[in-house]
């Protein structure tokens, strides 16, 4: 039997000294949308049918000194091609669940850690996706929580806390949020801004621009700073005046986007005037902690995705502008592609939607969700 390895045994390779090779089977228009990636991650891309009709001895990028572990969209075809590696002599083995797995994982990472109270970064590294958990005492808050719930629930026992509060920095349309279900699973407060949740059929405490959470008997605050231009609503959160959660409206290499709920120009003339005003007070020894990431490269030597307001600003132009009509030609020409889904993911986030489990792991995936296939 070919070995399996999990997520988990996969993520720990990508942060071995020898890295991982990673022969991914499917069709080069998945592989090309959306693979795993790493600094240590060496990919290559051969569907089944060729690996079966060439045999794969024949490609001589496939290292026979070194274990491949191969991929598929849910493990089945990547079995197969492991199977026929290992009969040629190769050292293979074949990530259980393959993609849909890899979406699944969460990886939780110390930002900071002291006697008074820790931030981890949980990485969802297949989206990109970052939420947090901030904790003091046994008191814990959960900023931005994926669907897959378990996973906060999992990782606050494990740590011996209580999830007292729930925050969603703004109304996703990228992932379905997990926070409203969290929520109610834990008896938690959730917060999120009353102009975010126009239509929406769910229960929340309204986050507004000054509203101040403590944590814990330390009294850590976590201060609401309303910062609008991704959304109307958008939020970001200052921990104990050292750490900003800046959602989806500041990343270490960006801005961001105006277009996603409509209103796209008067979206960009918002964020010019968070980014002059709210983001331009900011200190510049504060620690940036996006919602997101785009580049793997983004993530620190301490392995989270994380800078100072002082590195950020010098990398970002955006963050100098002072010519509003110069900033909004930018903002509103520089959307990009579409997040796949997003409609319905915002429907799901009102609350006005209610699909299974599958089916919200499906429309998670990609554009190219039809062509994953075994
Ligand atoms: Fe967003």
């Amino acid at each position: 039997m070919v070995k399996r390895i999990t997520v988990e045994e996969l993520k720990k390779r990508m942060d071995s000294k020898q890295g991982v090779v990673i022969l991914d089977v499917r069709p080069s228009n998945a592989y090309q949308e959306w693979r795993i990636q790493g600094d240590k991650v060496r990919s290559l891309n051969i569907q089944n049918s060729k690996l079966k009709e060439f045999g794969v001895e024949s490609f001589s990028d496939i290292p026979k000194q070194q274990e491949v572990v191969t991929v598929c969209a849910r493990g089945i075809s990547a079995q197969e091609a492991a199977e026929w590696l290992e009969e040629k002599g190769y050292q293979a083995s074949y990530l259980d669940g393959g993609m849909s797995a890899w979406s699944e994982f969460y990886e939780p990472v110390t930002v900071i850690k002291n006697e008074k109270y820790a931030i981890y970064q949980i990485m969802r590294l297949a989206k990109g996706c970052l939420s947090y958990v901030i904790t003091s005492g046994q008191q814990a808050i959960i900023v931005d929580a994926g669907r897959n719930v378990e996973r906060y629930e999992d990782f606050a026992k494990q740590l011996g806390v209580k999830i007292t509060d729930v925050i969603d920095t703004h109304l996703h349309a990228d992932h379905i949020s997990g926070g409203n279900e969290l929520a109610k699973r834990t008896g938690a407060k959730y917060w999120i801004s009353p102009e975010e949740t126009v239509g929406a059929t769910f229960n929340f405490v309204p986050l507004k621009d000054g509203q101040t959470l403590t944590l814990g008997e330390a009294k850590i605050k976590v201060f609401g700073l309303h910062t609008p231009g991704h959304t109307i609503g958008s939020m970001s959160l200052l921990v104990d005046d050292k750490y900003l959660l800046s959602g989806d409206t500041l990343f270490i290499s960006g801005l961001g986007r105006s277009d996603l709920k409509g209103h796209v120009q008067e979206m960009a003339h918002k964020m010019f005037e968070t980014v002059t005003t709210k983001i331009a007070a900011i200190p510049d020894d504060v620690i940036v902690l996006p919602g997101h990431y785009s580049d793997f490269q983004e993530i620190n030597t301490a392995g989270y995705v994380g800078e100072s307001m002082s590195t950020v600003r010098k990398n970002n132009p955006m963050l100098h502008m002072t010519n509003e009509t110069e900033f909004v030609k930018i903002a509103v020409g520089n959307v990009g592609v579409t997040p796949p889904n997003h409609e319905t993911i915002i429907a799901i986030n009102r609350g006005q939607l209610h699909p299974s489990k599958e089916e919200q792991a499906e429309l998670e995936v990609g554009p190219n969700r039809c062509a994953v296939k075994h």
